[in-house]
């Protein structure tokens, strides 16, 4: 969403302000239609029959509007047909990790004063628990549907954000569920459910509906005066097909979204919004979306206006509905449709095709299905919303988002019996707002990391530096290190925040910002006791100085935790939460992005020009710490219990590889045949504390293809007893797992042997045929 289009984000942010005075003073309504209780005849309506089928009662509707009234349905802030009893409707509410203020569609209120605020997506996602993200997506939903029922909030949330995080820069990376495109598939598929998933079953009407973004291959914002509204992502075949579809891919066809959002940039010379084969052709053809494409804010008038891509405005906005797109936030379709019709380069069709996917979602919301508060949650309110529960799991998710990355003996986890005072230090020690990230709604409360930390000992505080730019000036470097040296331990707070990386604000260097390394290593090298390190942040930082820094005991990453982030931090710091998240990310050296313009999309490594690749699954260079990188309290290993050696691919009668060696076997999915076998593992935990353990499969395939290195193939998070162990089983489908794209996006099963890993376990795999 561009935060930067002033226009959309300042129409009528009051649209579901409506005051209901019969229900007493100031009493705020939602906003629906087919409301019989105001106008008896639209119950003779077929759009408002409830008894009828979707298609029909869409279709009902759409044959009623004239021309201008179906365009009021191509925009954001729809105007309604107060002649059929239709109120305006809003589209633009966010819900990236709990009911949110961006967008014009929510607001809160005295009312609501506000919502349940979740650790931003890099962090939730950092606990590699599948359920965990359709548990908060739940609650979101419910307290979206509270919000809805008081006036406060939409029904369409343009959540969640599934842009691999291809470079550590990315301002953006924050809202993404990080590099890797099955652990981001998962993401998708889990919280999507948790938004959409009817409380009734009926896998036709959405509780709300989400939007998968931003589609595609978008993941750069504003880097060294290359901007996302004029930047033309050169992706490959090979690149697009097993790197930035697959989110998108599973989002559509596993989480059933309701709503896909193309984004501001080409790829390959077509803007996303334009480009018929990317939508027409894949999300509604191949993928077979059920729902609406809407554009990015506002990226129809950004393809026209600041690309220069068609020579009018008609054109764009014909070319846009041609190429698929329902909606647009902005305004620009509602202002050029009209003239694109009377010019004969669109037709009517195309309009009515876009307004009936439209529509049709809404329908399924029950937004024509007369008063919510007599329907499935109807019930929900103001009551429903930062609930005891609700806040009970965002606590939850930042404590299950933490990793541990350094831990020498005798430093984590503290005792606070063992504490008389403890120094906390740096500009993130005592922040509030910081920790909820970006597309963030107003929180039920805060529990700040000084708050958290204090409640369990005594703590003295200096913040180190005036905020997280951490001039050299405003250093308060003697003051830090005479709290540290007169503590018992100390726990330094640093990291980043919107100023440093945000929307429209990529990094462009991935070490600690300003004079924070030199606050760190003096105050480390000051005192005596255990100092713990910890790096708030959504992007990576290259902290190699602190990780060889025998002074610095521990090192702790808490992404951006949300609402109660310094609860979750002070139940890591003190043992009350053994941690167990991963990195979803790989944290590079800051010479990567010396050497690596942000703006190349490769993933694979050039030899001929030096160039490393990206993210685990190509890049061999250094890091700093490693994707999937992650410390527990205790002690994990992993065993083999059982798995097949062989895996034979069945060729019918004259395939070529039965005859002459082939290094890889195509497997069209239509022909590909119906084979999963399973690997069983073990998990033991061989230490004396209990704790979840991610049980990470990763493969690598055979060197063909310019195949990935090694790549996740399934992860499962178990908690397990000490000295006691646990069964999982990996169900690998063998087209999908051993599966590799083609430099022609062909999909190819490679022959040959496959190595499987899980922790330090190392399984043989030979594929044949
Ligand atoms: C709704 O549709 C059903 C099925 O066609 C029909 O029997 C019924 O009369 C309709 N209801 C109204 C109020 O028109
Ligand atoms: C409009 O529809 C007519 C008749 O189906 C078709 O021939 C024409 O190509 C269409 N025009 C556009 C711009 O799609
Ligand atoms: C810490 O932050 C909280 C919340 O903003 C504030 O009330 C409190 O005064 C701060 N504490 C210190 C010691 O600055
Ligand atoms: C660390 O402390 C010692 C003694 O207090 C001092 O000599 C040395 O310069 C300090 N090193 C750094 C990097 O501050
Ligand atoms: C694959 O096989 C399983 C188990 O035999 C079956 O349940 C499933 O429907 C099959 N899937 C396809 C796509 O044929
Ligand atoms: C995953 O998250 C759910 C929801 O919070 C929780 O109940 C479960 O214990 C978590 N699993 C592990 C292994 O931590």
């Amino acid at each position: 969403m561009a935060l930067t289009d002033k226009k959309a984000l300042l129409v009528l942010p009051w649209v579901f302000v409506s005051i209901a005075s019969f229900h007493g003073a100031f009493a705020q309504s939602p906003v629906f239609a087919c409301d019989t209780s105001k106008d008896p005849s639209v119950g003779s309506y077929g759009f408002c029959n409830g008894s009828l089928g979707l298609s029909e009662r869409v279709q009902d509707l759409v044959q009623r509007l004239t021309l201008s009234e179906k365009i009021g349905f191509l925009v954001n802030k729809g105007v309604g047909v107060s002649r059929l009893g239709i109120p305006a409707y809003e589209w633009w509410s966010e819900a990236l990790h709990g009911v949110s203020y961006v967008g014009p569609g929510t607001h809160f209120s005295g009312l609501v004063p506000g919502a349940t605020s979740f650790p931003q997506v890099i962090h939730s996602v950092a606990s590699f628990n599948s359920s965990l993200w359709e548990a908060i997506g739940k609650v979101v939903s419910t307290e979206a549907r509270a919000m809805y029922n008081v006036g406060l909030a939409g029904l369409t949330f343009w959540s969640p954000n599934i842009n691999i995080f291809r470079d550590p820069r990315w301002g953006r990376g924050q809202e993404t569920a990080g590099e890797d495109p099955l652990l981001t598939s998962k993401y998708a598929v889990g919280y999507v459910k948790g938004l959409q998933s009817s409380d009734d079953g009926d896998p036709n009407r959405l509780k709300v509906a989400a939007c998968c973004k931003h589609y595609t291959a978008y993941d750069l914002d504003n880097w060294k005066g290359v901007d996302r509204f004029h930047f033309n992502a050169k992706v490959t075949k090979q690149d697009m097909d097993d790197t930035f579809q697959p989110p998108f891919k599973s989002c559509v066809i596993d989480g059933q979204v309701a709503s896909v959002m193309c984004s501001y940039n080409q790829v390959n010379g077509i803007p996303t919004c334009a480009d018929p084969n990317l939508l027409a052709g894949t999300v509604r053809g191949e993928w077979n979306l059920n729902g609406y494409i809407v554009s990015d804010c506002d990226s129809v008038e950004v393809l026209y206006d600041k690309q220069r891509y068609t020579k009018t405005p008609e054109d764009a906005a014909a070319q846009t509905i041609m190429a698929g797109l329902d909606l647009n936030c902005g305004s620009f379709l509602g202002q050029h449709t009209p003239a694109a019709i009377k010019a004969g380069k669109l037709n009517e069709s195309a309009v009515d095709n876009a307004v009936s996917n439209n529509l049709a979602v809404l329908m399924r919301l029950g937004f024509f299905d007369g008063d919510p508060r007599s329907q499935l949650y109807g019930k929900l309110g103001p009551k429903d919303v930062c609930t005891h529960e609700n806040q009970q799991l965002a606590l939850e998710a930042a404590r299950q988002g933490i990793v541990l990355l350094k831990n020498s003996a005798g430093s984590l986890p503290l005792s606070p019996a063992a504490i008389k005072k403890l120094a906390v230090i740096g500009p993130n020690a005592n922040v509030t707002k910081t920790m909820i990230g970006n597309y963030e709604g107003t929180p039920c409360k805060y529990t700040t990391p000084l708050q958290g930390i204090s409640a369990s000992v005594s703590t003295v505080y200096n913040p180190g530096c005036q905020n997280v730019a951490c001039a050299e000036s405003g250093l308060q470097l003697d003051a830090a290190k005479k709290a540290a040296s007169e503590a018992d331990a100390t726990i330094l707070i640093m990291g980043a925040d919107q100023s440093i990386e945000a929307e429209d604000r990529d990094r462009t260097d991935i070490t600690l910002p300003g004079a924070q390394q030199k606050l760190i290593s003096a105050v480390a090298n000051a005192t005596n006791g255990p100092v713990i390190l910890i790096v708030m942040s959504g992007g990576p930082m290259d902290i190699s100085f602190a990780k060889i820094d025998d002074k610095i005991t521990s090192i702790i990453w808490v992404g951006y935790p949300g609402e109660a982030g310094g609860a979750a931090i002070a139940d890591v710091i003190f043992g009350v939460h053994n941690p167990g998240g991963r990195l979803p990310v790989t944290w590079y050296p800051q010479d990567f992005v010396t050497k690596v313009p942000m703006t190349n999309m490769n993933m694979r490594p050039d030899t001929s020009t030096g160039y490393p690749g990206r993210t685990y699954r190509f890049y061999t260079g250094d890091t700093v710490y490693s994707f999937g990188d992650g410390l527990s309290y205790t002690e994990f290993s992993h065993h083999l219990i059982r798995a097949p050696t062989t895996v034979s691919i069945p060729l019918e009668e004259g395939h070529p590889c039965l005859s002459t060696a082939c290094e890889s076997v195509e497997l069209h999915s239509s022909k590909c045949p119906n084979l999963t076998f399973s690997l069983h593992v073990k998990v033991k935990n061989v230490g004396d504390r209990h704790g979840g353990n991610t049980v990470l499969l990763f493969s690598t395939p055979p060197r063909v293809h310019n195949a990935p290195r090694k790549r996740l193939l399934g992860f499962e998070k178990v908690h397990v007893e000490p000295r006691s162990e646990r069964a999982v089983e990996f169900r690998v489908e063998v087209c999908e797992g051993l599966g590799v794209v083609d430099e022609f996006g062909s999909k190819k099963v490679a022959l040959g042997s496959h190595t499987f890993h899980v922790g330090n376990l190392v399984h043989s795999l030979s594929v044949v045929t």
